[in-house]
């Protein structure tokens, strides 16, 4: 169901690469709203990912940027402003790549390299797009720029490697630029901590099918998936939302604040009764 949340407001999607990316559910959900907008990905995802149907659904065009290179944000947010016709009203960030992860390079053997790719395409990449955004003086009053994180900024999950302190600082620069864009040009910037979800990135995650069953088992709403995270996205863009800045928001089922469900605890029993977990005979 569509409310006209967005209608008339313009933003800037960064990162959707496949049907499954929750970036590519936002641009549904914001077309469906009613928001023009522009679609950026890097060069590699435009040749390998599907983001021209994308782009042909929501009548948006697609401008190629390394979210790293501030060459390129800075392309972006001028394209976007000239084929949008003004300055736009929200932004999303839905960027995330870890080469440790990938190479499975695990925490207590990082490769620095790596490391630095991983907390600047995750994380800093972020600061790179609200300091052009604010040179470029890009944002409307009362915009809002959303960002995607997990909860492993907060606490420890097996697996999830670099990419931790990577959505650490994530989070740390929302509240940090969320002070300075706000006091001086009312834009909001938050960052939406979503529950483990199957996407590209996602199933990267080491044990990604245990970790969602488990997470499943513990939220009491359950896990939300891609298209409930566009729907918070959207409100978050919206002008329903208009003093929320500096937070970082779960969008998880509760999962944030349990520690044991009772669905969760039977699994675990379950286990306990199964003479091979713990190596007894
Ligand atoms: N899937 C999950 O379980 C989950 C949970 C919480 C948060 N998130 C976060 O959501 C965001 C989107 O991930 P997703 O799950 O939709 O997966 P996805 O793989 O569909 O999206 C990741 C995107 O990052 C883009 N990207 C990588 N390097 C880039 C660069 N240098 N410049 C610009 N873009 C670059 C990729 O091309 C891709 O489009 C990420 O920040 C991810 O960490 C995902």
């Amino acid at each position: 169901m569509a409310y006209n949340l967005l209608k008339g407001k313009k933003g800037i999607i960064f990162g959707a690469l496949d049907n499954k990316s929750i970036a590519w559910k936002v641009a549904e959900r914001a077309h469906e709203e009613g928001a023009e907008f522009t679609l950026s990905n890097t060069m590699t995802a435009l040749r390998f990912g599907q983001i021209d149907q994308l782009a042909e659904k929501c009548g948006a065009e697609v401008i190629p940027a390394d979210a790293t290179n501030v060459k390129d944000l800075e392309n972006v947010f001028g394209r976007s402003m000239e084929i949008l016709n003004g300055k736009v009203d929200f932004v999303l960030h839905s960027i995330g790549m870890s080469l440790n992860v990938r190479k499975k390079r695990v925490y207590n053997d990082l490769d620095y390299n790596f490391l630095n790719k991983t907390l600047d395409i995750s994380a800093i990449s972020f600061h790179k797009l609200l300091q052009t955004a604010y040179r470029m003086n890009a944002i409307n009053s009362w915009g809002s720029v959303v960002a995607l994180s997990y909860i492993a900024a907060q606490r420890t999950l097996y697996g999830y490697n670099d990419m931790a302190d990577a959505k650490s600082l994530l989070e740390s620069i929302a509240r940090s630029f969320g002070y300075i864009y706000g006091r001086e040009h009312q834009v909001r910037i938050n960052t939406i901590s979503q529950s483990p979800t199957l996407t590209t990135a996602g199933s990267g995650v080491k044990g990604v099918s245990g970790l969602l069953d488990f997470t499943e088992r513990m939220s009491p709403l359950g896990n939300a998936d891609a298209d409930e995270c566009a729907n918070y996205c959207v409100v978050m863009f919206s002008d329903l939302t208009r003093k929320v800045t500096m937070q970082n928001l779960f969008h998880d089922g509760g999962f944030s604040n349990m520690g044991m469900s009772l669905k969760a605890m039977k699994m675990y029993n379950k286990s306990l009764e199964d003479p091979e977990v713990d190596g007894v005979e």
